[in-house]
């Protein structure tokens, strides 16, 4: 069994990483349904959440049915970091995590996310006060370091867990290599041999098959697998993975009729909790990924994304289930 704080987890769990404009909670309650054991927000700015911007604070909502749930966050300011722990937990979380990972420029320019890899004093110290200020789990989410010339993953793993970080999940690429090249396991699977570890090490990036999470779990010996862009409009693929497990068989082709069913209930959900606008307009991005590979589909996704009623856009999902009934995943 693996435990995040107090929280029991099968063994390997299968988390769903954090991913911003993708990670929302119609989402993340549809890959909970399929078998996340462990579910994550996109991350959150403390900087928004402290000046209470309305966006950052609705990213705060969570759905009981999701749990267990992390919310992630955001920044390099001690002061605010606290604060936003403050705020954070008015959400009833079951863990808070950390982003020490986020590549892009404009985090990274003010010292947060990947940008702390180059300060881990501070991020030693501002685990160990947000630890200290809650009594939810603390977890973080990072790389192996900032470039391939100053990886020290192993000596910061231990630092985070001597004070009091609950697990953590190391993304095998540096920062330097943003997205570009193979994410490298064994760097993940050294700090996962290192005996003084005792809290889970899971790892994280391009698990996109079920092979891939068999070879994190039975070769790299790791504690969970986190599963970002393999799940962008693929759901079922946490079930894709515990089947394989279970079977050593790869599970059927998703079904036309399930992706519309996901689809539907994805729209539903927003619509049930940001209102027909808002909810119709946001769920916008996640069509193209279910229905994926369709030939001649342009037709039908660009009503699914220029309407404003959700009337049509359901209407749209019949249409495609009639049209495309013969279409084979
Ligand atoms: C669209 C997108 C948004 C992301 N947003 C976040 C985020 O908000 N926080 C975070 O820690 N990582 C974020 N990531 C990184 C993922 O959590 C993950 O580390 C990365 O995609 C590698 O895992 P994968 O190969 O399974 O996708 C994002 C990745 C993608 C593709």
């Amino acid at each position: 069994m693996v435990k995040i704080g107090d929280i029991e987890l099968p063994d390997f769990p299968l988390l769903l990483a954090p991913m911003e404009d993708v990670s929302d909670p119609p989402f993340r309650a549809l890959c909970k349904e399929q078998g996340a054991d462990v579910v994550y927000t996109e991350f959150v700015s403390s900087e928004g959440l402290i000046r209470n911007a309305a966006k950052s604070v609705m990213k705060l909502d969570i759905y009981e049915k999701e749990r267990p749930v992390g919310i992630q966050i955001f920044g390099a300011n001690m002061e605010s970091m606290l604060q936003t722990i403050d705020i954070v937990e008015k959400s009833n979380p079951d863990i808070i995590d950390i982003n020490f990972g986020c590549p892009v420029k404009k985090v990274v320019s003010k010292g947060a996310g990947a940008g702390i890899l180059k300060d881990i004093c501070l991020m030693e110290q501002l685990t160990a006060e947000m630890v200290k200020r809650t009594n939810l789990p603390v977890t973080v989410k990072t790389r192996l370091g900032w470039d391939h010339d100053s990886i020290k993953i192993v000596e910061v793993a231990e630092r985070l867990q001597d004070v009091g970080c609950k697990a953590i999940s190391i993304h095998g690429r540096t920062r330097a290599q943003m997205y570009k090249g193979e994410a490298d396991w064994k760097p993940i699977a050294e700090v996962k041999n290192n005996p003084r570890m005792h809290i889970p090490v899971f790892g994280n990036g391009d698990v996109d098959t079920p092979e891939k999470a068999m070879l994190m779990r039975d070769s790299y010996g790791l504690d969970g697998a986190m599963i970002g862009r393999a799940s962008i409009g693929n759901p079922w693929f946490f079930k894709q993975v515990k089947h394989f497990f279970e079977t050593g068989e790869h599970l059927g082709p998703i079904s036309l009729a399930e992706r519309v069913e996901a689809a539907r209930r994805h729209l539903q959900m927003a619509i049930d909790w940001k209102g027909e606008t808002l909810g119709v307009f946001e769920t916008r991005r996640h069509y193209t990924n279910y229905f994926k590979g369709i030939p001649h589909f342009k037709e039908y996704r660009m009503k699914m994304v220029t309407s404003d009623d959700s009337k049509d856009v359901f209407a749209a999902f019949d249409e495609v289930l009639d049209k495309f009934a013969d279409y084979q995943f």
